[in-house]
């Protein structure tokens, strides 16, 4: 009889646990936004998020409104889609609302990267002190001197036209825009090592082309490695990749490199300092060139796609560049050296600079979330206060509600290479039910986790594109060619991707 008692009694709170776990009590209390479970237990919308994050938090906006709790892989993830709110959210204290936990759990899977909040202020520090201000003009400069390395070594004397090399775009600036930043952050291989200047060039040249290789083979597995969905082939293909990057850019290798930036140097110093252990430190790295390579080649591709297809813009932006680089007396002709061009330069751009903004609102798509530390208050434009229950996560998706939003941005598909910028060459502003909005494009993130390289990224971007428009004669193969559709598979992890590769020609101009 006992025995029975216990088995029963055993049994049934197992099953009260299991169905806790799978969310089978999870009930909407008062003043917290509509719940919506799906109806796989603990899974709940799992599939349709990964499969097309934008087309499902689309859907749940339209049958709930501006907030509302998904269950995604047994997490329940409130989705804020009010951009009058996002200050609220992603400026809340860390006690609150937490970016690192999320985040410590993500780098470790990806990267095999195990972070200590202890270290985390220290390491932003070197963000503000090397990608910012003066140390940005030093890697700016680095980058410019890789670009002309990678870009215009084959340029002619000018005697006559060379002929035109075809290429897929998105390979193409990928590659040189992966490979400039690469050598630019990494450093290049050392003259002591290889015997000469010319051989130390070429070894970057081949290294840096077969590490892009890897990268991309990486670049693919990501979305599915991040939601812990790869299928065990992919998975050792995965392990193997990450292996490759941790030995490439090991710690143990760095007596045969110079030009290394101090952003990367000194934040490995530090680590090695405080008892990082080397093969940590090989990780850290990797989850660096992740962030700092991921997204700009991809950006590049699109802003210069998209000045292709529109006469009106290349011929604004083209006529900027060449405007500024004859006011610091350069020009592109016959047996002249590759234009030089430098952080003030790039200051004086704004067709540009809105071109780059344009570029990334229809294709930048990151969903910046935080963990819900202790229950939080959230007043809603509307005025209505919601509960972000505690243990839960908060998540935003601008590109949804803010990037693509035909009341902030009208024809908002649409690419507009002057949509930021007023006649006068000033900043616009942006607005929603006629109150001006702070937050109305969001590429780069907001609050503690804003990318601490944006400015970078621009500088890297900007520099390609300027260099492309003035060295070469572009044309597509296909003048007729649709701008490519964004894989939907990648929403939420920066930059998308398109669905396949576009042709074009290119040669030098003289
Ligand atoms: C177009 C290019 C880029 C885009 C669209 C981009 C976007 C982003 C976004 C959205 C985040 C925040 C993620 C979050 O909140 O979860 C982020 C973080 C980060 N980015 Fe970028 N990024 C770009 C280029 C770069 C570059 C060039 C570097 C470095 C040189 C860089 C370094 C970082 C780092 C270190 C973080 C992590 C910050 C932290 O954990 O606090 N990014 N980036």
């Amino acid at each position: 009889m006992t025995f029975w008692a216990v088995f029963l009694c055993t049994l049934a709170v197992s099953l009260l646990g299991g169905l806790y776990v799978l969310g089978a009590f999870r009930r909407r209390r008062p003043n917290e936004p509509p719940l919506d479970k799906g109806i796989i237990p603990w899974l709940g919308y799992a599939l349709d998020f990964r499969q097309d994050s934008s087309g499902f938090l689309s859907k749940m906006q339209r049958k709930h409104g501006d907030i509302f709790t998904v269950l995604i892989g047994g997490y329940y993830f409130t989705f804020v889609m009010d951009p009058f709110c996002f200050g609220a959210i992603v400026k809340e204290s860390r006690s609150k609302l937490d970016f690192l936990t999320f985040a410590a759990k993500l780098v470790l899977r990806v990267f095999g990267y195990k972070s200590n909040k202890d270290n985390n202020s220290a390491l932003h520090s070197f963000n503000t002190k090397h990608l910012m201000g003066e140390g940005l003009s030093l890697l700016t400069q680095s980058t410019m001197d890789n670009f002309q390395k990678l870009m215009l070594f084959k340029l002619s004397s000018g005697e006559e036209k060379q002929p035109w090399q075809e290429a897929g775009l998105f390979h193409y600036c990928y590659n040189i825009v992966f490979r400039a930043g690469y050598l630019a952050l990494y450093g290049t291989e050392s003259y002591q090592g290889t015997g000469n200047k010319k051989k130390a060039h070429e070894q970057d040249l081949i290294h840096s082309n077969q590490l892009f290789t890897e990268f991309r083979k990486y670049d693919r597995l990501f979305p599915r490695l991040a939601y812990a969905m790869l299928p065990p082939r992919d998975k050792v293909e995965a392990e193997r990749l990450k292996r490759f990057f941790w030995d490439a850019l090991s710690v143990s290798k760095d007596s045969q490199k110079e030009n290394v930036s101090r952003w990367i140097s000194e934040q490995d110093q530090y680590l090695a300092e405080n008892g990082v252990p080397d093969y940590m430190r090989d990780r850290f790295k990797f989850m660096m060139l992740w962030a700092s390579q991921g997204n700009t080649g991809p950006t590049a591709f699109w802003l210069l796609l998209y000045l292709m297809k529109d006469p009106e813009a290349m011929k604004a932006v083209k006529g900027e560049v060449e405007k500024v680089l004859r006011e610091y007396g350069q020009e592109v002709k016959p047996g002249s050296p590759p234009v030089n061009i430098t952080r003030d330069m790039l200051d004086q751009t704004p067709f540009l600079d809105s071109a780059v903004e344009e570029t990334l609102r229809l294709v930048a798509a990151p969903i910046l979330i935080r963990a819900v530390l202790q229950d939080v208050n959230l007043k809603m434009s509307s005025g209505r206060e919601y509960t972000l229950r505690k243990g839960d996560r908060v998540a935003l998706f601008p590109h949804l509600s803010v990037q693509m939003n035909p009341e902030i941005h009208p024809e908002p598909h649409k690419f507009k290479y002057d949509r930021f910028v007023n006649p006068d060459g000033t900043k616009k502003d942006f607005y929603k039910n006629g109150k001006r909005l702070k937050y109305f494009n969001m590429p780069w993130g907001a609050g503690v986790s804003t990318c601490p390289g944006r400015f970078f990224a621009t500088a890297e971007i900007k520099l390609f594109v300027s260099l492309m428009l003035t060295h070469y004669d572009l044309e597509l193969v296909n003048d007729k060619e649709e701008i490519p559709a964004i894989d939907s598979s990648r929403w939420g992890f920066g930059t998308m991707q398109p669905v396949r590769d576009v042709r074009f020609r290119y040669r030098p101009r003289v």
